[in-house]
């Protein structure tokens, strides 16, 4: 007996142990392996002097100049940027950087990366998983270090897929190009609508990868196909992209995740809800500030349907947000809401980091529904009248 049931128990562990092997197959959420370039390729990473292109970087494939680039490194008198650790990779004219990924096919997935560029030209990164792929213009400085980290959401179309990092540009310079760093994957999943808000992640809470230790929040810039995004639910319809905020390094309304307007008009983020046409609903989210000593005034301005409202961020003094609200009446069975910044905020502490208005917490509800409840009340009072006057008589 006891040693059937032991037996049993080791088949369960190996069941377990092979149930693991197989999930752990897949990539896991979080860093790519070598996503840091910290892993020393089999000759020593190269010195400042002996700079060799040919040098293998572990878990990727290259092909044109890839380089890996140190921290102190100099180039034509220039520091070069490196977002994280002591080691990062820059790509020359038409240069890329491969890894073979295993992903679940349907699935859709962000890629989270940081990026800098290194010469003042215009440079600009295409991240690809063929055949989806995006051009990720490096041209704005979003934050004084000149480095920030960004995420690009695919869809996958078969369960091993290539992430593929080019830089398209033919600069005269050949030691131009842009510097990646911290790459990491995350499947995301599409959290359920709730129930009485019509909004789809409307808390933010599911997004992108961050690193708990970066603290520049995740740069979302536009997404071009309104179904794949790294924010489920939102879409970044502007040139300029949006900022995705922790909780660990900025004041975030509610929760963990929150997003954070820069660049004026030139950030836009929305999303079509479900509603029913010619029925009143109210649009309310909160409004608040990121705690990075960004220069006020701050405000968005929101749009539901046909409406668009000014709103000025006037918290009450203890607190870093406030709640706003706007009622329309949906003209369709889809209402686009959106959002974006009135002015065009800069940090007051560096004068040049971009930041803006917090905005978290979005909901649409059917504000019909209290109209309804006071009906049912009234109703019930008329009821309740009519069954005192025959009790008394
Ligand atoms: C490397 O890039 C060149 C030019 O873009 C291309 O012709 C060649 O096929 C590539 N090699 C590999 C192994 O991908
Ligand atoms: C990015 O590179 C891929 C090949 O790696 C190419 O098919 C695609 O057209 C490029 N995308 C853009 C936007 O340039
Ligand atoms: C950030 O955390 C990662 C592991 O999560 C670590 O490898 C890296 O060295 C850390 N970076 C800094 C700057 O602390
Ligand atoms: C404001 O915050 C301070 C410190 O957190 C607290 O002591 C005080 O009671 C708060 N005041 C109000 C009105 O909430
Ligand atoms: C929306 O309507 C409610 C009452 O139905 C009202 O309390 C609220 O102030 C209105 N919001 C705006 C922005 O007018």
């Amino acid at each position: 007996m006891a040693q059937s049931s032991a037996r049993s128990k080791w088949v369960s562990l190996l069941i377990l142990f092979f149930a693991h092997l197989a999930t752990t197959i897949i990539a896991d959420d979080g860093p790519l392996p070598n996503g840091d370039f910290e892993t020393p390729p089999t000759n020593g990473f190269p010195s400042d002097d002996i700079l060799d292109g040919a040098t293998a970087i572990p878990s990727w494939k290259s092909n044109g100049t890839v380089e890996l680039v140190e921290a102190g490194q100099k180039q034509g008198g220039m520091i070069l940027i490196i977002p994280e650790g002591r080691h990062a990779v820059r790509l020359g004219n038409d240069a890329e950087i491969r890894q073979e990924v295993k992903v679940e096919k349907g699935s859709t997935y962000s890629v989270t990366f940081s990026a800098a560029r290194t010469c003042a030209q215009l440079e600009s990164l295409n991240v690809s998983v063929p055949p989806a792929s995006q051009t990720i213009d490096l041209q704005t400085l979003y934050n004084v270090q000149g480095w920030d980290p960004y995420a690009w959401a695919f869809e996958a179309e078969q369960d091993d897929v290539s992430l593929v990092f080019r830089n398209p540009g033919m600069e005269d310079d050949p030691t131009c190009g842009p510097i990646i760093d911290d790459i990491a994957i995350k499947k995301l999943f599409s959290p359920d609508r709730p129930k009485d808000n019509a909004v789809v992640n409307g808390d933010f809470e599911e997004g992108p990868w961050m690193f708990r230790n970066t603290s520049l929040g995740v740069l979302l810039p536009t997404n071009l196909d309104e179904e794949i995004s790294s924010l489920p639910g939102w879409n970044v319809e502007s040139n300029r992209a949006i900022r995705y905020i922790d909780s660990y390094h900025f004041t975030v309304p509610e929760g963990k995740r929150a997003i954070e307007l820069l660049s004026g008009k030139e950030g836009i983020i929305s999303q079509m809800v479900e509603t029913a046409p010619n029925k009143p609903y109210r649009l309310t989210f909160s409004l608040g500030q990121a705690g990075d000593k960004c220069k006020q005034p701050l405000a968005v301005m929101a749009f539901a349907g046909d409406q668009a409202q000014n709103i000025h961020y006037t918290p009450d003094s203890n607190s870093s947000f406030q709640v706003a609200n706007l009622n329309f009446t949906a003209k369709a069975e889809r209402t686009r809401i959106a959002f974006y910044s009135i002015y065009y905020n800069t940090r007051s502490d560096d004068m040049s980091s971009l930041c803006g208005p917090v905005v978290d917490d979005v909901k649409v509800w059917f504000s019909g529904s209290n109209r309804n409840g006071l009906g049912v009340l009234g109703l019930a009072l008329g009821f309740a009248f009519w069954v005192s006057i025959f009790v008394i008589f």
